[in-house]
C-alpha cells in the first residue's frame, strides 16, 4: 500500500453563472488540464432564493458529461431528448452529451428554504465527443450506502466500494463518484486504480488528507494578500487534488467528522479546446458545433 499525497490545494470561489445564479467554482477552465478527465466542479449553496432562482436557462452541451448530485432543494429540468423532471435531495443526474444535447436546468423554491447542489462537469475522449447522448437520473433510494469500517459511511454513486457497485456504470473515464462521511477520530482508507486523478472536495467538518500533515508540504492556491495562515487540516470549501502516483487514499480525523465527495477517473491526456459549455479537441470542432447551434443542426 503506498499512500497517495496532496499535490495542491484549492479553495472554491464564489461565481455568477447562467441567468445569475450565485455559486462557488472549485475548479474550472483555469485548472485545465490538472483534474484532467474532470473540467469544473461548481457548489451552489444558497438561502436566498434571488440567488439560485434564475436557473441556467436552454443551452447546449457536446463533448462531455454534466453530472449534478442535489443535496437541499429541487431542480427542475429539461432536454432535447425529452426528458423532463425534477431532481431533489440525495437524487443524481448524470447526463452524457455527447454529440450534443439542449438542455435547461431551473432550481425551485427549496421547501427548506436552503438550496445545496453540485455539478461537476468530466471529459470524454476524443473516441466518444460526438457518441449519442444519454441521459440517467439516480433516485436517493437507488445509490446504495456501505460502511467499510466503523464510523465511516460511504454512498456509491459511481464506481464500487467493499463489493458494492453504484448505479452509474459504463463511462469511459471509469469514474468513482463518492459521498463519505467520517466519523471523528477514525481513519479511512480507500483503494483506487494508481495513475487515476483523485480529488475530493469537503462538504462540512474537516479531516487530514495527507499523511505528512505539513501545510508547507505542498502547494495552496491563496486567494490574496489577505491569506496569512496555513493550516493543514482540511475544512468546507476546500478542494484537495491528490498526487498520482500511489495506490490508496487515507483521510484521518480528530475531533471533528469529516463529510467530503470523493471522485476520480481516468485521464485522458488529450488536448481540451473549451468554450462555455461545449468541450472538444480543437478550435475548428468548437467552430462547427457552434455554427451548427446557430443553423439549427447541432442536434444529431
Ligand atoms: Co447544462
Amino acid at each position: 500500500m503506498t499512500l497517495r499525497r496532496i499535490a495542491k490545494i484549492f479553495k472554491s470561489r464564489p461565481t455568477i453563472e447562467g441567468a445569475g445564479v450565485h455559486l462557488k467554482r472549485a475548479f474550472g477552465y483555469s485548472q485545465v488540464p490538472q483534474f484532467d478527465p474532470f473540467l469544473m466542479l461548481d457548489d451552489f449553496h444558497a438561502d436566498d432564493p434571488d440567488k439560485y432562482l434564475p436557473g441556467f436557462p436552454w443551452h447546449p452541451h457536446r463533448g462531455m458529461e454534466t453530472i449534478t448530485y442535489i443535496l437541499e432543494g429541487r431542480v427542475e429540468h429539461g432536454d432535447s431528448m425529452g426528458n423532463s423532471g425534477v431532481i431533489g435531495a440525495g437524487d443524481v443526474q448524470w447526463m452524457t452529451a455527447g454529440s450534443g444535447i439542449i438542455h435547461q436546468e431551473m432550481p425551485r423554491e427549496s421547501p427548506t428554504g436552503t438550496m445545496w447542489g453540485f455539478q461537476f462537469w468530466a471529459n470524454l475522449p476524443a473516441s466518444h465527443k460526438m457518441i449519442a447522448p444519454r441521459y440517467r437520473e439516480v433516485k436517493a433510494a437507488e445509490i446504495p450506502e456501505v460502511s467499510t469500517a466503523q464510523g465511516v459511511q460511504v454512498k456509491v454513486v459511481a464506481g464500487e466500494v467493499a463489493g458494492v457497485k453504484g448505479p452509474v456504470g459504463d463511462i469511459t473515464i471509469e469514474p468513482e463518484m463518492l459521498d463519505i462521511t467520517v466519523s471523528a477520530g477514525t481513519v479511512f482508507t480507500h483503494a483506487l486504480p494508481a495513475g487515476h486523478t483523485a480529488f475530493a472536495y469537503i462538504l462540512d467538518g474537516e479531516g487530514y488528507f495527507d499523511d505528512r500533515r505539513d501545510a508547507y508540504a505542498y502547494e495552496i492556491a491563496g486567494h490574496g494578500w489577505t491569506d496569512l495562515e496555513r493550516r493543514c487540516v482540511c475544512q468546507h470549501e476546500t478542494v484537495v487534488l491528490f498526487e498520482h502516483a500511489g495506490d490508496t487514499v487515507q483521510v484521518t480525523t480528530t475531533d471533528q467528522p469529516v463529510r467530503f465527495l470523493f471522485v476520480s477517473g481516468k485521464p485522458l491526456k488529450e488536448p481540451v479546446a473549451w468554450y462555455g459549455p461545449i468541450v472538444m479537441n480543437t478550435q475548428e470542432e468548437l467552430r462547427v458545433a457552434f455554427e451548427e447551434y446557430k443553423l439549427g443542426t447541432f442536434i444529431k
